[in-house]
């Protein structure tokens, strides 16, 4: 069973456990014979919460990858203020007086981007305030740093305090592992794992295969980190990262700076990596150094030279792909799926062929995956090249920095005002148009007219930045979205056309230039966005939810499974991408984070019905036509539990729970698809639900809506508590009686089946507590 940590919490340190991680690696190398590591493995295992009860009496790591589940002991824990409203909801329940690891919370998904900083941030506090003021009751109770609205976006703010080599965090958003840039594993998760590591239970993942992605020449001209990720994407697809870890590698390295790195590691969500990470080098010193923790630096520096933070020489990747920087053409993704990945020098003519908008509507830079030091001054640079010629832009040209830190820097260098100059919207610090909180008004949301805006973000799915469908979301540089905002064409390409100047000459842009790190040094900026550096837990804090809020509702815990088999009714059949941001949308919905019942009337809204092609449409035993979540609530009431049938990947995209909480919340039971995203199928045992996969996808064709599922076996699978997984038989029961029995498969640990049985993990957790 799951054995407590006993993690002592130390709120104020950056500077990661190096001895213990140590000591913890040399225990390994002892048992192994010194078999040569990946970097991720190092991390990773000297992260294990008891390396001797891991490793039993294997003398090899080889076999763990992608089969055996780990326990780490994680140093820290980043939430953001969507996700970390439920996360709070369900540590609240825990009754614990404080978090026993260090932890964060940041104020950035819950601002609109419309007029600019100032006018947004002030509605958006007085929108949102009720939900601030909990997230700071919480934080000022349990002793969590708490980064309030306009400090900026929680992966910047997390590069720029705490991301550190050989770190291990989890954050409650999918692009935590933008961490892996300053050489960290940071991993996302839902909020339910989140408290796991908050208290000091160890948190489980199934050791990931390692994919080395080996990096040689150098970047030059108008290529950047971002067409490093974009082409990775194109090559590897959503599905291609599953179940790996990307572990960067190779003399190519030496030529990115940190915040380059960090662009890289931060859209390996988008190919569904566990996480990604680059080994400590030169860059991430001058980084800790720019970023006051030369402390961190030195201390990084001996554990180098102890053999940590770095792989072994011959050591095993499982798959290798080389890309040659020299070579590396910048590429623009999209519409719609972040690895349709099209070079600039063929995007005129796709655009052509694929009857995709020739004009663009607007630009966008800046956010979480965008919006460092360097990529600021190459963006400006370009402005400044455009200004000089007379050039305005074209469209409108938004641009989201991702911390006052860097805000008050580009400030401070000019670089605000040459975008501002320039007709630039300077938006307040934080994910605006990134997470649908744009309030666009050029466009009307309701029109059946498709539009394109180009994107310095890193998603792209349906509805995610202005929540219209029609529009089409370009992903690429911000050089490249830069120069596109004077042209607002699409067969437009910078880096060989020209454009015309008022005086009729002709004007074309010089390959970007500019700076990693600010020569005069980093400014903080306003002194009201910093948070206590060592925040205390304080018992006599109470935290007070309003039985009539509509954004916050405690939670109550889940039913127990009552030891039998599962009956459910087959309520839906969904065809095709089924990602979190269909299961639960963003946009709008996001106010009702915290609270279950009222977000739950979003639940799959933006799925295809497989059997009718109809989008949140499904049909009762009598017929009648229902919205997908109108007939689960009904079907709740009527106390029928049911399951959802599904294709590849679902869940994709996003760490977000509330995809898992709903579906339970609704009565669901089982979730039975071709193959899951991990985050989501691991959010979903935790939840208590039984996440299966066909065992021949072929049986997805025989299964409709209203067909009975029942599992054959289910208390013998409980009972026998198997570890890593197994399969389970399901019958299934058409309505004219006639009835057959497929294999599904599951991939629960003993711990997780824990998790199904007590009808929760946090459930189980309490248990062991009392206990
Ligand atoms: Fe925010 Fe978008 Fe990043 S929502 S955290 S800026 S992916």
């Amino acid at each position: 069973s799951l054995a407590l940590n006993n993690v002592r919490r130390n709120a104020s340190s950056v500077t990661p456990p190096y001895e213990k991680l140590i000591r913890n690696l040399d225990l390994i190398k002892n048992i192994t014979s010194k078999e040569p590591l990946t970097l991720s493995e190092k991390i990773l295992y000297s992260h294990l919460h008891n390396v001797e009860e891991t490793l039993g009496s294997s003398t090899s790591l080889k076999n763990f990858r992608g089969e055996k589940y780990l326990k780490l002991s994680p140093d820290r824990v980043a939430m953001q203020d969507a996700s970390a409203q439920m996360a709070m909801l369900q540590f609240i329940t825990t009754k614990l007086k404080s978090t026993e690891v260090p932890a964060s919370i940041h104020c950035d998904h819950l601002i609109v981007g419309k007029d600019g900083e100032d006018l947004d941030l002030k509605s958006s506090i007085s929108t949102n305030k009720e939900v601030f003021n909990f997230l700071k009751d919480c934080s000022d109770k349990y002793g969590i740093q708490f980064w309030g609205p306009g400090s900026g976006i929680i992966h910047q703010i997390v590069l720029e305090n705490f991301s550190a080599p050989g770190l291990m965090m989890l954050g409650t958003d999918s692009h935590t592992p933008n961490a892996g840039g300053l050489g960290a594993i940071a991993i996302g998760v839902g909020g339910a794992d989140a408290v796991d590591a908050l208290t000091g239970t160890p948190w489980e993942l199934k050791a990931p295969k390692i994919l080395g992605v080996k990096l040689t020449g150098q970047l030059k001209g108008w290529s950047s980190p971002k067409d490093v990720i974009t082409h990775l994407a194109g090559i590897l697809t959503v599905r291609g990262g599953t179940g790996y870890i990307v572990e960067y590698f190779g003399e190519g390295v030496e030529s990115l700076s940190c915040t380059g790195m960090a662009t890289i590691c931060n859209m390996g969500a988008e190919i569904g990596a566990t996480t990604s990470l680059f080994p400590y080098q030169p860059a991430h010193k001058k980084y800790l150094i720019a970023t006051e923790r030369s402390e961190v630096a030195q201390a990084a520096d001996l554990a180098l030279k102890r053999g940590f933070l770095r792989a072994d020489d011959d050591c095993h990747y499982d798959k290798v792909i080389e890309i040659n920087l020299s070579e590396l053409e910048p590429s623009v993704n999209g519409p719609f799926t972040p690895d349709l990945s099209t070079p600039i020098s063929k995007y005129s003519q796709t655009v052509k062929e694929n009857n995709w908008p020739e004009k663009i509507s607007a630009g966008l830079i800046g956010s979480c995956t965008n919006s460092s030091y360097q990529d600021m001054t190459r963006a400006a640079e370009l402005v400044s090249q455009a200004t000089a010629k007379g050039l305005k832009p074209k469209i409108p040209f938004f641009v989201t920095p991702g911390s006052e830190q860097i805000r008050a820097t580009l400030e401070r260098d000019g670089i605000v005002d040459i975008f501002e100059k320039a007709g630039a919207t300077v938006l307040s610090n934080a994910c605006g148009p990134c997470i649908g909180q744009w309030d666009r008004q050029d466009i009307n949301k309701k029109s059946q007219e498709t539009n394109s805006i180009f994107t310095s973000f890193n998603r792209n799915f349906r509805a995610r930045n202005d929540g219209n469908r029609n529009t089409m979301n370009f992903l690429t540089s911000p050089e490249l979205v830069t120069a596109m905002v004077y042209s607002g064409d699409a067969s437009y390409n910078p880096l060989t056309d020209s454009l015309k100047t008022e005086n009729g000459e002709t004007f074309k842009f010089n390959p970007p230039t500019g700076e990693d790190l600010p020569s005069r040094g980093f400014l903080k900026g306003r002194n009201e966005f910093y948070p206590v550096k060592d925040p205390q837990p304080n018992e006599a804090v109470s935290i007070n939810v309003s039985a009539d809020s509509d954004r916050l509702q405690l939670l109550e815990p889940f039913d127990r499974w009552d030891g039998n088999e599962l009956k459910t009714n087959v309520i839906l059949k969904v065809e095709g991408k089924c990602t979190t941001d269909h299961i639960s949308a963003a946009g709008a919905w996001l106010k009702y984070k915290g609270h279950l019942e009222n977000i739950a009337y979003n639940t799959l809204i933006g799925a295809m019905n497989k059997e009718t092609g109809e989008v949140n449409t499904v049909y009762d035993f009598d017929g009648s036509k229902h919205s997908i979540p109108d007939l689960m609530f009904k079907w709740k009431n009527e106390k029928i539990p049911w399951t959802v049938v599904a294709e590849h990947n679902y869940g994709e995209g996003s760490a977000r729970e509330h995809a898992a909480l709903q579906p339970r919340f609704l009565g669901g039971k089982i979730i039975l698809v071709k193959s899951f995203a991990r985050i989501h199928e691991t959010n979903l045992k935790k939840q208590g639900m039984l996440p299966l996969t066909f065992a021949d996808e072929a049986d997805y064709d025989k299964i409709s809506s209203k067909d009975v599922l029942e599992t054959v076996g289910l208390p013998e699978l409980v009972e026998k508590n198997g570890d890593n997984g197994g399969f389970l038989d399901i019958k299934v029961i058409k309505p004219s009686g006639e009835s057959f029995v497929i294999k599904a498969k599951h991939t629960m640990s003993a711990d997780q089946v824990n998790f199904f049985k007590y009808g929760s993990a946090l459930n189980y957790i309490g248990e062991l507590k009392r206990s």
